[in-house]
């Protein structure tokens, strides 16, 4: 409109900043690596949820464009600026109460999540370095993987930091959920919207541990169904990575996942009563030091962190081989930060 023509692009930005802090109720986010595969879908969701105020999207390439495009959508979040490069990402940061990290390489056909560590350690530490400086009471969702690690790894950068809340930093582990409610449901003939799967341990392989006993609403599974089931969940990752041929893994469910898990978050941090999810936290559930299972969400973050219930045989067993391989990858994450 003539308006807009004649209105510089700063004093829209002040604009927009003023509608932002002019009371339109609701949160501050970042999102670090938002210009990925995660990141591009996942800002899009972000900027359509009525809880998220403001957006900030930080990537090391193409944010400011990310941005331009997200900020034409007719929704309330204000997208401002695009946060470009290590110079920008205390701008980025500033401020925020919820902070999204999708930033680091995904795995290509052949590789495990651990092969990631050598590159995404490192981005996980400097992203981490600037919440304790910039936003020390923001939560923090980790998607990056080895999410059984670079959780070990914030934990550290934010313990030497002095700024270490541990109900503040959740691995998310929402996509195992997600593909657990979807494959249940399809064994049962259910929609997925009606099924609740618990998803425990951890974020790989066989430290993913899918409750089937403890599946809502009450159903039972034969051995075969069980096994069946426990792998599908446990490999879904690895078949999107194999399908995808060495494009990436997966992006867009994994998107979706992250905002389901965000706005759980947002909610909890509002106030809501009876926000429980499953994620990847620090805990004394087991005997190692984080171990992914069901929280409540509050206003201080993961407020609670519930025991694992009854487990029949063959999750027993399954729950011993996940600690092993846990174990190894929180030491892993925990040494590259003392070392
Ligand atoms: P991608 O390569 O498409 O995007 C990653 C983005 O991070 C890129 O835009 C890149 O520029 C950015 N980046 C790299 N270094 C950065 C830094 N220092 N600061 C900020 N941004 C930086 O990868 P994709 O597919 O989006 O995956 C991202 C991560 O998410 C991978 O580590 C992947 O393994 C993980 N992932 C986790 C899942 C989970 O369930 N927790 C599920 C799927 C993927």
């Amino acid at each position: 409109s003539p308006s807009n023509l004649q209105m510089g692009e700063s004093s829209m930005l002040e604009r927009a900043n003023c509608r932002a802090k002019g009371g339109a109720p609701g949160f501050k986010v970042a999102i670090l690596g938002a210009a990925g595969g995660i990141g591009q879908p996942l800002a899009m969701l972000m900027k359509m949820n009525p809880l998220v105020s403001v957006l900030h999207l930080y990537d090391v390439v193409n944010s400011p464009g990310v941005t331009a495009d997200i900020s034409h959508m007719d929704t309330g979040a204000v997208v401002s600026a695009g946060f470009l490069g290590q110079k920008e990402l205390e701008a980025a940061l500033t401020g925020m109460d919820l902070v999204v990290i999708p930033a680091g390489v995904p795995r290509k056909p052949g590789m495990t999540r651990d092969d990631l560590f050598n590159i995404n350690a490192g981005i996980v530490r400097t992203l981490c370095e600037g919440i304790a400086k910039c936003c020390p009471n923001a939560l923090v969702n980790l998607i990056s993987n080895p999410v059984n690690s670079t959780v070990p790894i914030a934990a550290e950068v934010f313990k030497k930091a002095g700024i270490y809340d541990p109900k503040k930093l959740l691995g998310v582990t929402m996509l195992d959920v997600v593909r657990a409610n979807t494959f249940v449901a399809e064994v049962l003939g259910l929609d997925p919207r009606e099924v609740d799967v618990p998803v425990v341990g951890g974020h790989a392989g066989v430290t993913i541990l899918p409750l089937l006993s403890q599946v809502k609403p009450p159903c039972s599974f034969t051995p075969e169904e069980t096994e069946f089931l426990t792998k599908h969940i446990q490999d879904g990752g690895t078949e999107v990575v194999q399908a995808k041929a060495g494009a990436g893994s997966a992006t867009l469910s994994m998107a979706y996942a992250a905002v389901k898990f965000a706005d759980l978050c947002l909610r909890g941090l509002r106030g809501d009563a009876g926000i429980v999810a499953c994620a990847y936290v620090d805990s004394k559930v087991t005997e190692l030091p984080f171990f992914a299972s069901k929280v409540r969400l509050g206003r201080g973050g993961a407020e609670e962190v519930y025991q694992l219930g009854p487990l029949n045989e063959y999750e027993r067993i399954g729950l011993e081989k996940a600690k092993q391989e846990l174990a190894t990858s929180i030491q892993k994450g925990v040494s590259f930060i003392k070392k």
